[in-house]
């Protein structure tokens, strides 16, 4: 069956769909997206992701291109129409199409909308949670606001490809000695004394969706949880290290360059809230 994309207005065959060469998303990476997970049929934390998305869009001043009822509606039609169940679903936002020049189109253009949706495999993140996965980590060379998810990833994806050929999973980046967050996911560790870790919000890290509902599920389960920045010395003498994201969910790692972290298993803590998240996405109508 051949995958579809909505592509602005238009439900078309990803194989022929197509966008401007002048889109302002194309030239400049001047656009935003959200990747949702969809368990089931239903979206997980879909008004999380739609309100980062609106938050996005307010910080870069481009024009929400629908309702939030319309744009869930195109969600919605896009994992039908690829008769899909467990799936990411990718939406991008761009400001539109426009002649090469650096500062907005003025009068604005309308904004650009993709949506694109693919399979996930639930049962092979699960067999990888059971196991762990390896880090590496590198310089955080990103620009000053990435709590804005711009599609201008090149330093994450320069990281990310770095920890593949290491074989690794994800990259942690680095920046004055601190772990910020990895190139696609939000970073936590476990202390000797039992306190868990993220980085604060703020520009240096990008407010994860699934780090918020991780957040919510701790207190449920009464485990305190410091928003702190880390070093990579409480990295190297922690007891538990994990990644969050929406396609992660909440993956244990094992192995941090190189380095096996506690007794090279998935740890408790790791365990307890990647259970907790489950049972409260499939608990959580969209
Ligand atoms: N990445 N930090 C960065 C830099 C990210 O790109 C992501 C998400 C996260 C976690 O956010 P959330 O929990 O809302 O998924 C943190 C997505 C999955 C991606 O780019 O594919």
């Amino acid at each position: 069956m051949p995958r579809i994309a909505y592509v602005n207005g238009r439900y078309v065959r990803q194989s022929e769909a197509a966008v401007h060469i002048e889109d302002r998303g194309y030239q400049f990476a001047d656009g935003v997206y959200e990747v949702c997970l969809v368990i089931g049929g239903a979206y997980w934390d879909e008004e999380g992701h739609l309100d980062r998305l609106d938050r996005s869009l307010r910080e870069l001043e481009i024009s929400p291109p629908m309702s939030r009822s319309a744009l869930k509606s195109v969600l919605s039609a896009v994992v039908r129409r690829n008769r899909l169940k467990n799936a990411l679903v990718y939406l991008q936002v761009t400001r539109g199409v426009a002649p090469r020049n650096h500062a907005f189109p003025n009068p604005p253009v309308p904004a650009s909308l993709v949506v694109t949706a693919k399979p996930f495999d639930l049962e092979k993140c699960e067999a990888q949670a059971e196991k762990g996965v390896a880090v590496v980590t590198q310089p955080d060379i990103r620009w000053g606001r990435v709590d804005i998810k711009t599609i201008g990833l090149l330093p994450n994806a320069l990281a990310k490809e770095f920890a593949r050929r290491e074989g690794a999973s994800e990259a942690w980046l680095v920046r004055d000695g601190k772990v910020t967050e990895g190139a696609a996911s939000n970073a936590w560790i476990v202390t000797k004394s039992g306190e868990v870790v993220t980085h604060p919000l703020g520009d240096e890290i990008l407010g994860g969706v699934t780090r918020q509902t991780v957040i919510a599920c701790a207190e449920e389960l009464q485990i305190k949880i410091s928003e702190r920045p880390f070093s990579l010395k409480e990295v190297a003498e922690a007891t538990e290290l994990f990644l969050t994201s929406a396609s992660n969910l909440v993956m244990p790692i094992v192995k941090i360059d190189g380095r096996e972290v506690g007794r090279g298993a998935p740890g408790p803590v790791a365990r307890r809230l990647r259970e907790a998240y489950l049972k409260r996405c499939a608990l959580t109508p969209a």
